[in-house]
């Protein structure tokens, strides 16, 4: 074996923010969970939903790996500090912090309600400032520095319709940058990854049709649609000691979805979906 195709990844300490999904499924965060425990981290997965992160945790063991999980509200400030220290009393450190949470939108900034709004924005948004807040100093303390992974989307710069969704995203982009300015001088290094159009229960859950997913699909410069695996390899790669010269990156992970200009998804099935309601309305108006 060659010891430089080592990750060095081994024994280092992991929290993954929304390391749960439904059953076997694989969704962004469980995938980066099961990678990272691979690569020889031990993981804390912590999810709002229990027995999503349990099920993480039993796949990881299944394989062999080394994981426990917590239950939280992480818009929740006592919430993120329990989740920390949890990983701190369990193994003494913590190294790594993969920032996976998010919530999808779809309105543009007329038809949004500020209810949703103030939702996605603290679902999108306080997660990672707040996971961040309690992990950096622990990372500092009891590490020999550490890496954090915020997760973007294309959404940030290449939106479709996904107005609010865009916005948070976007925000992700500015905050990953600043924080890896803020604290590369302690020897953490941030970064962000954007994904594309990812196949994963978020997604399929509200609802797939074959067209809409070759669409996705096609939407893809190499014909291909990602999967929660694409992204978790993703984030081993940029944790990993590979990648102990990059920090303040932004990552796209999309098989080249956003140098195309070919549809992919939402942005579509809105206007058509508005174009028939407006029919809709003026028959009825007409008939009336
Ligand atoms: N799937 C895609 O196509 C796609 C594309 C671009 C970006 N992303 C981003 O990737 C990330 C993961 O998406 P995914 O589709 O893989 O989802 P996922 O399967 O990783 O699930 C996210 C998990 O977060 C948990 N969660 C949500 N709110 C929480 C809260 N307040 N506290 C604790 N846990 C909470 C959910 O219970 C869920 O298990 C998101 O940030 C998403 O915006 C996804």
């Amino acid at each position: 074996m060659n010891d430089t195709l080592e990750f060095g990844l081994r024994d280092k300490v992991a929290i993954v923010a929304g390391g749960g999904a439904v059953e076997k499924d694989i969704g962004n965060g469980r995938a980066a969970s099961i990678l990272l425990a691979d690569a020889g981290a031990k993981v804390l997965v912590a999810d709002r939903d229990e027995i999503l992160a349990q099920n993480t945790v039993k796949m990881i063991q299944d394989r062999g790996g080394e994981a426990i999980s917590v239950s939280g509200d992480l818009t929740k400030s006592d919430q993120c500090k329990k989740v920390v220290d949890l990983a701190i009393r369990s193994w003494g450190r913590l190294d790594i912090l993969d920032n996976n949470i998010g919530v999808a939108s779809k309105l543009s900034v007329v038809d949004e309600t500020e209810e949703n709004w103030d939702k996605v924005m603290d679902i999108n948004l306080k997660p990672m400032f707040l996971m961040s807040k309690y992990a950096i100093p622990e990372m500092i303390r009891t590490g020999d520095g550490g890496s954090i992974v915020n997760i973007s989307s294309i959404s940030a710069t290449r939106p479709k319709g996904l107005t609010t969704y865009s916005a948070s995203k976007g925000a992700v982009l500015s905050l990953s940058q600043a924080m890896a300015v803020d604290h590369g001088a302690d020897g953490i290094r941030v970064n962000c990854i954007l994904p594309g159009p990812v196949y994963t229960p978020m997604v399929y859950s509200q609802g797939m049709t074959k067209k809409r997913r070759s669409q996705r699909q096609n939407a893809s410069l190499i014909n291909i649609e990602g999967d929660g695996w694409d992204i978790g390899k993703a984030v081993v790669y940029l944790c990993s000691n590979w990648a102990r010269y990059i920090t303040g990156h932004l990552l796209v992970v999309d098989g080249g979805c956003s140098l195309s200009a070919k549809p992919r998804g939402w942005f579509i099935f809105i206007k058509v979906s508005n174009k028939i309601f407006f029919l809709l309305l003026n028959f009825y108006l007409i008939l009336n």
